[in-house]
C-alpha cells in the first residue's frame, strides 16, 4: 500500500534524538523525551496497519468478485494475496478478466500464506470448515456468512482462538443499518428486538405463490430454515439480545423485487426503527448490493487512520 513520504518521514525519531541530546546536555524534560517515544510507537502502529493489510478471499461470487474489482479500481487500498473458490474456473476467469496477480489457492494453507486477513464471502459451510484453521494460523477473519456463528459452541471455540492467538473476527453490518445503535443500547437494557424480512420468493428459493408469512419465531430457528437469506438476523441478534430473544418474521412477496429488512428496537431509554429497502445484486438475488459495500467499508475502517461510528 502506498504511503506518502510525509507519513513515512520519521518526525518522532528526530524529536527523540533532539530531546535525548538536549537532556544529555542537562536541558529538556523527561516528558519531552517520552512524548517522542509515544509518537514513534503510534506512528509506527498506524504505518504498520496501513502497510500490512494483505487480504485473501474465500469465495469469488457476487461479494468476492466485487471486492476484487474494488481493489483493482483502487476504491479499496490493500493487497490481495490469494483467492480460494471451489469453482476454480471461476477464479481463473476473474483473474484473467481483471488482469490481477493474486494466487489461486487450492487449499487453506495456500490461502493463508503471506496474508494477515482472510475475507470469507462463500457460505456457512466454508465458515465452519476453515475458520478455526485460519485464526489458529494468526490471520484475522472477516465473516459474511454470519449465520454459521449462531452455533454457540462453535462461536465460543473461535472466540477462544482469537484471544489465544491475538487475532480478530470482523462481522460487517452487511445488509442492515442500525448495528451501531444496537451495540450502544445493549450497554443499558434492550427490552425487545423484532425483525421483518421481505423478499421475492425467487430470492427465498420458494415457489412463486401469493404473498405470505413463511416464517415467524426466534431468529435462531429462522436462520436455520433460511441460511442464505437471513445473515442479517444473525448480525442483529449478535449485536443485540441474542438469537433466542430476537423475533424474526420472513415474508415471501412476489410483488416486490427489493430485499426489505425492518428492525424495531425498544430499550430503556427509547426506541428506534430501521427500514432498509435494498436492491439485490444482479448476479445473486439473495444478496443485497449493500452487503458487498459493507465489507469494503469495514476493510477501509480497519486500514484507515480515522474511524467514524460505533
Ligand atoms: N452478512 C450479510 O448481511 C450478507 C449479505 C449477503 C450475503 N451474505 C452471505 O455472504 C456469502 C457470499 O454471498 P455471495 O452473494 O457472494 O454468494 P455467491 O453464491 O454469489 O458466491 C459464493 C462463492 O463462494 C464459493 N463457495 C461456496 N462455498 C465454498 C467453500 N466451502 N469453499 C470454497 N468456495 C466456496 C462458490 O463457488 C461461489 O463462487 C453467502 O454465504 C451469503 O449468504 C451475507
Amino acid at each position: 500500500m502506498e504511503v506518502g513520504w510525509r507519513s513515512r518521514f520519521p518526525y518522532s525519531m528526530v524529536w527523540v534524538c533532539l530531546s535525548f541530546f538536549w537532556r544529555m546536555r542537562g536541558g529538556g524534560s523527561r516528558s519531552m523525551y517520552s512524548m517522542g517515544v509515544i509518537g514513534i510507537s503510534q506512528a509506527h502502529l498506524i504505518r504498520q496497519i496501513l502497510k500490512m493489510l494483505k487480504i485473501s478471499i474465500i469465495g469469488c461470487g457476487n461479494i468476492g468478485s466485487f471486492l476484487l474489482k474494488s481493489v483493482k479500481n483502487k476504491i479499496l487500498e490493500c493487497e490481495v494475496v490469494s483467492v480460494l473458490d471451489k469453482d476454480v474456473e471461476r477464479v481463473e476467469k476473474l483473474r484473467r478478466e481483471l488482469n490481477m496477480k493474486f494466487n489461486i489457492a487450492r487449499n487453506i494453507n495456500e490461502l493463508i500464506k503471506n496474508s494477515n486477513l482472510v475475507v470469507e464471502a462463500a457460505s456457512q459451510d466454508a465458515v465452519r470448515e476453515y475458520s478455526a484453521e485460519i485464526l489458529e494460523s494468526g490471520c484475522s477473519l472477516m465473516i459474511m456468512s454470519v449465520g454459521a456463528l449462531v452455533d454457540n459452541e462453535f462461536f465460543n471455540r473461535l472466540r477462544d482462538i482469537c484471544i489465544r492467538r491475538n487475532v480478530k473476527i470482523y462481522i460487517p453490518s452487511g445488509a442492515v443499518a442500525g448495528i451501531d445503535g444496537l451495540k450502544a443500547a445493549r450497554l443499558s437494557r434492550i427490552n425487545s428486538v423484532s425483525m421483518t424480512t421481505r423478499k421475492n420468493p425467487r430470492a427465498l428459493n420458494l415457489p412463486d405463490s401469493s404473498k405470505k408469512i413463511v416464517y415467524e419465531g426466534s431468529a435462531g430457528e429462522g436462520i436455520k430454515k433460511f441460511p442464505e437469506n437471513v445473515n442479517v438476523a444473525a448480525t442483529v441478534s449478535m449485536a443485540g439480545i441474542g438469537i433466542e430473544n430476537t423475533k424474526l418474521r420472513i415474508i415471501s412477496d412476489p410483488e416486490i423485487n427489493d430485499n426489505v429488512h425492518e428492525i424495531h428496537v425498544y430499550w430503556d431509554f427509547g426506541e428506534f426503527k430501521i427500514k432498509m429497502k435494498n436492491l439485490p445484486s444482479k448476479e445473486n438475488p439473495k444478496t443485497s448490493f449493500i452487503a458487498a459495500l459493507s465489507a469494503i467499508a469495514m476493510l477501509k475502517r480497519i486500514s484507515e487512520p480515522v474511524e467514524i461510528g460505533t
